[in-house]
């Protein structure tokens, strides 16, 4: 993409999302690279040197459950020295113009868009942060201080797994309903550092794009959603979203 291309489709993605109603934004693990968080399909399907079906997944956990609270304490641990970037504040703004019309789906589980100051946040996988009971089911916010490699809960005693969706694992119903609404009613779909080929998260672009959203793709190369989009910004999100702020004129 020349720099001409490129300010001729940022100029052409802020007039559209100037005249939109509702904005919904999806994300993915590359809106964080940036922050020091490594992305997952970069790194050949291997999670610190672990095969992703030994660490995230049910028959992983019930394989070797202190493996994977290893693991995801040292993912807590990383996220734990690394620090929101440019575009998750970006992002912040934006809220800021359309404040309930305005929705951020993330696949992201490191809490960094909530660490940034965006409010109306829906954690599709989960959140790195969170433990939830095998036994009473209760979900419990622990921030990113070490946790044992076998926690138990604190009200009932049983034992502790990451609040995250492994590969095999349905969302919860709840929060992917928010979401769908949230695809479906927008006037606008940002798609930003995703790869868009993990489901149901993925299908989010096309909900949206049926009821005759916009889509703006950001991402450093076409993915999955490129067909999708009726404008692709390809470079680093944390310098295409304020990019894109900037040309939005003040409220
Ligand atoms: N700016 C924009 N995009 C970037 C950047 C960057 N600085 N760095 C990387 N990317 C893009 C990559 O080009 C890729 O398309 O981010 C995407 C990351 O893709 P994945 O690693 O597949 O991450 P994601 O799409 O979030 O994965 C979805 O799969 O790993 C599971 O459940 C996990 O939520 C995760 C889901």
């Amino acid at each position: 993409m020349t720099d001409e291309e490129l300010e001729t489709s940022l100029d052409q993605a802020a007039r559209w999302l100037r005249v939109s109603k509702r904005v919904c934004v999806l994300t993915g693990a590359g809106v964080s690279a940036e922050s020091g968080v490594p992305t997952f399909r970069a790194s050949d399907g291997l999670w610190e040197g672990h095969r992703i079906e030994d660490v995230a997944s049910p028959d992983g956990w019930n394989r070797n459950p202190t493996l994977v609270w290893n693991f995801y304490n040292a993912r807590r641990a990383n996220v734990k020295s690394v620090a929101p970037n440019s575009g998750h504040y970006a992002l912040v703004e934006m809220e800021k113009r359309w404040g309930d019309r305005f929705c951020l789906v993330t696949q992201n589980v490191d809490g960094l868009h909530l660490d940034a100051g965006s409010v109306n946040v829906l954690e599709i996988h989960g959140s790195l942060r969170q433990t939830r009971c095998l036994g009473c089911g209760e979900v419990t916010n622990r921030g990113l201080d070490p946790l044992s490699d076998a926690p138990e809960c604190p009200q009932c005693g049983d034992r502790l797994r990451p609040h995250i969706v492994w590969f095999g694992e349905g969302l919860d119903d709840v929060v992917w309903s928010a979401a769908m609404v949230a695809a479906d009613e927008c006037d606008a779909l940002l798609v930003v550092g995703t790869s868009a080929v993990v489901h149901p998260a993925a299908s989010l672009v096309p909900i949206a794009r049926r009821k005759g959203a916009t889509v703006i793709e950001i991402n450093l190369t076409p993915t999955e959603a490129s067909a999708y989009a009726d404008v692709g910004l390809y470079g680093p999100s944390g310098v295409m979203l304020p990019k894109l702020l900037q040309r939005l004129a003040p409220v």
